[in-house]
């Protein structure tokens, strides 16, 4: 684990969340169980907030991706730390309103943004809307003027950076669902399009690389390639952006492959990203652009995990060990989809040394449904409660009821405290929209 103040092994060998015993925790909330660390949440957040601050005079907006973890608490505590967010449907704005969360701080992306959820972001007055394409650029111009208002928007472009991450989390390449490529003149057009829109206001440009990145010139590369198009814009169109967005994708540990990084880390990416747009903006005679940034995983990833309690145990001697979980691809479908790695332990016996290598498997009806591959363990019981770390980001957000399973209630714990932030699904929940029409009566 990447240890902290609030993530450690306590005096009886259990893992302790925020001040509270994990196996305290599973008797009183049930497995399985998301546990979310309020503190480096909070942390995590401050830290962007405080380096662009910093390093940048203040002239910018961290805006919390929450495609990563969507729910009341967290756009309550993004408010709370004056912060921004980023929404991917209307869905996740719906749920920032129903927060109380300031609107006008919430910048709204998609490639296939919805009428009604364009409609949505404009009736609540959205800040920003990035725009994904020459059908929403076109539809939202008319919606600003039905409503007799300029809408600030931004344009999504691939500069073509190709992050070494996975190819599904990979999103600035020429060849991608999401933006218009630099290189074959479409950022340009589309431009030329939207300067062209009286209702529209164009604030400038907006790319997001991929995920779970580690290396700092990936982005120092991206945001020198759209800083030289904006360069170009100017010249050849008189355009000058006045923002920059450059999305999220700073990396987290998940298991002893991936570096384990401190909070100063993290400030490190942000003002090695600042410098550079420092220095091309003085370079190509650019004023210095408003600056959003959009960290997701990095801020809730870490803070996270799950909790789980041990059941069936399998052993194929010469093959594996299955170790099978109350949980599975339903909270968390991410080995499922990416191969994702985890580093796990029994939160019940943490000082245990591990004998032997495991697979983690989930519940469902699948051969794919497992949560973590070879991994190394004390012999897990039946009745042992499992910890998977670094569960926070893209895991509640994409769980399902899939077997209708119950998607797991989620806390919020700091200094010893544990509160509900998802509660618990019921049986009633799982048919509430379920209809028998009278034929099948
Ligand atoms: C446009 C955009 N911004 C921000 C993010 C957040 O990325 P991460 O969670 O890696 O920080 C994503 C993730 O897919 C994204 O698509």
């Amino acid at each position: 684990m990447n240890e902290r103040a609030t993530l450690k092994i306590n005096g009886k060998g259990h893992l302790e969340i925020g001040g509270m015993d994990a196996v305290d925790i599973a008797e009183k909330y049930g497995t399985p169980l998301y546990v979310f660390d309020e503190e480096h949440i909070r942390n995590m957040m401050r830290v962007y907030r405080d380096t662009i601050e910093k390093e940048y005079g203040g002239n910018g907006l961290v805006l919390f991706a929450s495609k990563a973890f969507s729910c009341m608490a967290i756009y309550k505590i993004a408010a709370e730390e004056k912060i921004g967010v980023d929404v991917v449907s209307g869905g996740e704005l719906y749920t920032a309103v129903k927060a109380g969360f300031p609107v006008e701080k919430a910048v709204m992306h998609g490639n296939n943004k919805l009428l009604p959820e364009l409609e949505l972001a404009l009736d609540n007055k959205i800040g920003v809307v990035v725009i994904d394409s020459y059908k929403e650029a076109d539809v939202l111009d008319k919606l600003a003027s039905e409503r007799k208002i300029v809408q600030k928007v931004m344009l999504r472009i691939n500069p073509g950076v190709e992050a070494h991450t996975h190819a599904f989390v990979q999103t600035a390449r020429t060849d991608s669902k999401f933006g218009f490529s630099i290189s074959d003149g479409a950022a340009k057009s589309i431009t030329e399009h939207v300067l062209g829109k009286k209702n529209l206001k164009l604030l400038g440009y907006q790319c997001h690389i991929g995920s779970q990145i580690f290396e700092k010139q990936s982005f120092v590369l991206a945001v020198g390639k759209v800083m030289d198009f904006m360069s170009e814009i100017k010249s050849e169109l008189g355009f000058e952006a006045e923002a920059l967005n450059v999305g999220g994708g700073f990396g987290i540990w998940y298991n002893d492959e991936d570096p384990k990084l401190k909070l100063s880390d993290y400030a490190d990416f942000v003002k090695t990203m600042i410098d550079a747009i420092k220095e091309k903006a003085a370079r190509n005679s650019l004023k210095l652009p408003f600056l959003y940034m959009e960290p997701g995983r990095s801020i809730v990833g870490e803070a996270g995990v799950t909790l789980y309690t041990v059941g069936a145990i399998k052993d194929i001697p010469g093959i594996k060990k299955y170790v099978a979980i109350d949980g599975g691809m339903f909270d968390n479908p991410r080995y499922a989809l990416y191969q994702s790695k985890y580093s796990v332990i029994l939160a019940n016996r943490a000082t245990e040394e591990c004998t032997e290598v495991v697979t983690v498997a989930g519940k469902c009806c699948e051969s794919g449904d497992l949560i973590a591959v070879d991994v190394p363990l004390p012999e897990a019981k039946s009745g042992d409660i499992m910890a998977v770390f670094s569960t926070g980001a893209y895991n509640y957000s994409m769980a399902s009821n899939y077997n209708r399973n119950f998607i797991p209630a989620a806390i919020l714990v700091k200094n010893g405290k544990a509160d509900y932030i998802i509660k618990p699904q019921t049986y009633d929940d799982l048919i509430r929209n379920d209809v028998l029409p009278d034929r099948l009566k």
